[in-house]
C-alpha cells in the first residue's frame, strides 16, 4: 500500500506490475528487490571507505553491487522522466504539474534558481521521496502488530475504541484520528522501543552548545541514538515493556519538540514526510485492527514471536519465530461493510509478503478481494539482512 501511495504522490502513477497483464518496467518484486538493496548497500561498512588505499580490489563486492544498482535504477528513473517530459511537451501551455516529477522537473528548467537542479538531482529526490516513505511506515506498523499479538488486552482495548468511535459498519477514516488517542498511543509506544532509524542521520552543530553538561564545538557532527532515548530509564518508567497507555493524556508529541521521543528526527534535518507518514501508519493500524479479528493459531506461543531486531539502516524485525519458522496468525474479517473491495485488501497486501501476518486461507473471502499473502523470495533475502528507512539519505 505504502508503495502505491508514494508512487501515486511522487511518480503520478505505479510504474511497476502488479499482475502478468500489466506492462510495466518492473515488476513490483524486482522494484522491492531494488529497494532493498538501495537500503542495505546504504548501511554497510565498506572497507574501501575507511582504508582507501585497497579499495579498487573491493573486497566486500559492495561497489560492484552499487554499479549495477545504479544502473537499474537509472533505467527506470529515465523512464518515468521521458514519460513526464513526453506530456510536459504534448500539452505545452496547457501543462499543469500533477506530481512530485512534474514540479521537480518544472524547477529544473527554472534558470532562476540559485541553486540549479540537474537531472541527477530529480532522480535523487525521486529516490529519496519513494524510498523513505515507504518501507518507515510498513515496518512501524509490523512492530506494532508484533507487539499487539502478545497482547490481547491491548487488542481489546483498542477495538473498543474503534468501534465506539466508528462502529462497526465503516472503515477508519482520516478524519476520525483525533477521536483515537489509544490507536495513537500505541503509534507512539512503538516508535518509542522500535524506532525505524536507531540512528538519526547525522546532524551538524551550527554553534558551540552544551548538552547534558558536555561541549559541543561548531562543526561537530552528532549522532542521535532515538533507540537509547526510548529505552532510558531515567526518562520512561519500566522502559522495556510495551506500555502504551503512558501516553495517554500526555503532552508528547513525535514532532521533534519532545526530545525524549525523536522517531522522525528534529531540525532541519528532521524527516520532511512525518505528516504523511503519520498519516499512512495511523491508517493501516487503524484499519487493521478494525477490520479484522488477531489471533495467534493454536499451535503458536506468545514466546515464539521473535522480537528480534535486525540492525541495518533500519529497525526490521527478524520476521521469524525461535524456532525459526514464520509465524501464522489467524486473520478474520469482521467489518459488516459493503465498501469497496479494495479498502478490504489494502490492509493485507500492505504487509511486507514476508510478514508473519499471513492471511490464513480458510479465513480468506475471495469475493471480496481478500487474498492470502505468500512470503516471496526478495523479502525473505531482506529478512536475513535487513534494510530500509528514511535514514540516511
Ligand atoms: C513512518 C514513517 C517515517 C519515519 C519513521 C521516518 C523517519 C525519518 C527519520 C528518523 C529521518 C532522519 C531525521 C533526522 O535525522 O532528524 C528521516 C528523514 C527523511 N525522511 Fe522520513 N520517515 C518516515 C516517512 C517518510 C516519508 C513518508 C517520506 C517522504 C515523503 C520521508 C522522507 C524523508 C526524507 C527525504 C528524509 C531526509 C531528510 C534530510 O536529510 O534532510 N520519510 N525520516
Amino acid at each position: 500500500m505504502n508503495l502505491s501511495v508514494m508512487s501515486r504522490i511522487v511518480l503520478g502513477r505505479k510504474y511497476f506490475s502488479e499482475s502478468k497483464d500489466e506492462k510495466e518496467i518492473v515488476t513490483l518484486e524486482e522494484f522491492q528487490e531494488m529497494l532493498d538493496e538501495l537500503f542495505l548497500l546504504n548501511g554497510v561498512l565498506n572497507a574501501g571507505d575507511w582504508m582507501p588505499w585497497i579499495g579498487f580490489m573491493d573486497l566486500q563486492g559492495y561497489v560492484k553491487r552499487m554499479k549495477a544498482l545504479c544502473k537499474k535504477f537509472n533505467r527506470f528513473h529515465d523512464h518515468v522522466l521521458e514519460e513526464h517530459r513526453g506530456r510536459m511537451k504534448a500539452d505545452g501551455e496547457r501543462f499543469v504539474a500533477k506530481d512530485m516529477v512534474d514540479l521537480l522537473l518544472q524547477l529544473a528548467d527554472d534558470p532562476s534558481l540559485e541553486v540549479k537542479l540537474d537531472s541527477d538531482g530529480v532522480k535523487g529526490f525521486i529516490q529519496d521521496l519513494i524510498a523513505g516513505g515507504t518501507d518507515t511506515a510498513a515496518t512501524t506498523v509490523e512492530w506494532a502488530m508484533s507487539e499487539l499479538i502478545k497482547r490481547p488486552d491491548l487488542i481489546k482495548k483498542a477495538t473498543e475504541e474503534l468501534d465506539r468511535v466508528i462502529g462497526k459498519e465503516r472503515w477508519v477514516h482520516e478524519t476520525d484520528f483525533s477521536n483515537l488517542p489509544f490507536i495513537d498511543s500505541i503509534l507512539k509506544e512503538t516508535m518509542r522501543l522500535h524506532p525505524v532509524a536507531v540512528l538519526l542521520a547525522p546532524h551538524l552543530a551550527l554553534e558551540d552548545c552544551q548538552v547534558a553538561g558536555y561541549d559541543i564545538t561548531k562543526g561537530t557532527t552528532v549522532f542521535i541514538n532515538s533507540w537509547s532515548i526510548g529505552r532510558d530509564s531515567s526518562i520512561w518508567v519500566d522502559p522495556e515493556s510495551f506500555r502504551p497507555e503512558r501516553f495517554l493524556g500526555r503532552d508528547i508529541d513525535v514532532k521533534g519538540q519532545n526530545f525524549e521521543l525523536l522517531p522522525f528526527g528534529s531540525g532541519r534535518r528532521m524527516c520532511p514526510g512525518y505528516s504523511l507518514g503519520l498519516k499512512m501508519m495511523r491508517s493501516l493500524l487503524a484499519n487493521m485492527l478494525h477490520g479484522f479479528n488477531w489471533n495467534l493459531s493454536e499451535t503458536t506461543r506468545d514466546e515464539d514471536i521473535n522480537m528480534e531486531e535486525l540492525y541495518g539502516l533500519s529497525t526490521q524485525r527478524k520476521f521469524r519465530s525461535n524456532k525459526g519458522y514464520p509465524i501464522k496468525n489467524l486473520l478474520e474479517l469482521k467489518l459488516n461493510s459493503n465498501q469497496h473491495d479494495n479498502i478490504y485488501a489494502r490492509p493485507l497486501t500492505s504487509l511486507s509478503p514476508s510478514s508473519p501476518f499471513i492471511l490464513h486461507e480458510t479465513h480468506c473471502d475471495q469475493s471480496r478481494g481478500l487474498r492470502p499473502t505468500k512470503p516471496k523470495k526478495a523479502m525473505e533475502k531482506r529478512s536475513q539482512t535487513g534494510a530500509a528507512s528514511c535514514a540516511g539519505f
